[in-house]
């Protein structure tokens, strides 16, 4: 323990998105919108919303079953495991206690990170640590959002833009040259009411008042979150690139936060990214908070996009405000 220090990378990743997917016609049938408003404001086509029953830990659980596999290690090899989520299943005890022991992994420790859509490169950079440091030898990451039990059904402006889902990685030691080769993690603290839900914490407890004001619902402000997003998901990037000793062109694929395809679109044509560079999965499921980039990951991976040598830049930005980036070698 702790006396070598050595590369940490990615050794496999799953995704799980639930079954029942909502198009935009099916909310403008319940509430004014429409697709053509949705697409061109967002690009997003369709999202996969939890079936009643379905919780977070169910979906952390079967994503993290899919990346064990994938990355061909058991479960008694892990020993230590994380969830990202800002949608726990309780507020007492964590989703990853439940997640662990649905995934027989009993011998673990294992936390929660409340970090927003950054929460899953958090995870993947505190796994690289105690990769490298030698205290861990396999660490299993995931990630799992289900805001659709947290959005106002009838606040158009908000509860179109998110989908269900969850990813995993599995973190390990990797040769040289390959792993994460660098990163970098913020939080600007000033905004952390610009993304939050008001009621359900300590200070505001859930009440008849709390409902009744919907207070229990995910509130944003949506300029505010676009215009930060862009400037911090750049900012971060350019650290880690330069960290890395990299430029943009070394990077095969740009793995950006699926929250909106404009502000994808101003990333690439603020770094100078081509766009089929950024692969993008938000037409499909909607932002998936932190599980978004994951899923990306795993996509990219199964599709064959990412082969032996390649480097990738992960990035991703949300609720704090909290960002953070990551290059990758694979
Ligand atoms: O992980 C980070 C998560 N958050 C985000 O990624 C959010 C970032 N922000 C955004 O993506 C955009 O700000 C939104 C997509 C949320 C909104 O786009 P916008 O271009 O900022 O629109 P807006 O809020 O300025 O609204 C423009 C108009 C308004 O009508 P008026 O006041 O001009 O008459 C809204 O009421 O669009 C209306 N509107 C809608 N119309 C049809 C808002 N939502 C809808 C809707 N359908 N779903």
């Amino acid at each position: 323990m702790m006396d070598k220090v050595r590369r940490a990378g990615i050794l496999g990743t799953g995704r799980y998105v639930p079954e029942k997917v909502v198009t935009n016609e099916d909310l403008s049938a319940k509430m004014d919108t429409n697709d053509e408003w949705i697409v061109t404001r967002t690009g997003i086509r369709t999202r996969h919303i939890a079936a009643s029953g379905e919780a977070a830990s169910d979906m952390a659980a079967e994503a993290g079953r899919r990346a064990l596999e994938r990355a061909g290690i058991s479960a008694d090899q892990i020993s230590f495991m994380m969830v990202a989520t800002g949608t726990p299943d309780y507020p007492i005890p964590s989703t990853a206690s439940i997640v662990q022991e649905k995934l027989g992994l009993s011998h673990t420790g294992a936390m929660d990170i409340s970090s927003g859509c950054a929460g899953l490169i958090y995870g993947l950079i505190i796994a690289g640590g105690m990769v490298s440091s030698g205290m861990a030898d396999y660490v299993l990451v995931i990630s799992s959002e289900m805001l659709s039990r947290h959005l106002d059904w009838t606040d158009r402006s908000v509860c179109i833009l998110f989908g269900d889902g969850a990813s995993a990685a599995v973190v390990g030691p990797v040769p040289e040259r390959e792993g994460i080769l660098s990163f970098d993690m913020g939080t600007d603290g000033r905004f952390w009411n610009s993304i939050h839900i008001p009621a359900g914490g300590v200070v505001q407890p859930v009440s008849e008042e709390a409902i009744r004001n919907k207070d229990i619902y995910m509130k944003m402000e949506g300029k505010k979150v676009f215009a930060w997003s862009v400037r911090r998901m750049k900012e971060t990037a350019d650290i880690s690139l330069r960290r890395a000793g990299l430029d943009k062109k070394d990077i095969s694929l740009f793995l950006f936060h699926q929250a909106n395809l404009r502000i994808i679109q101003c990333l690439s044509e603020k770094m100078g990214i081509p766009m089929d560079k950024i692969p993008i999965e938000l037409d499909r499921f909607g932002n998936t908070g932190p599980a978004s980039v994951g899923i990306a990951l795993d996509e990219a991976l199964r599709k064959g996009y990412i082969r032996k040598g390649d480097k990738v830049l992960l990035d991703a930005f949300g609720a704090g405000f909290i960002w953070s980036s990551a290059v990758i070698g694979f």
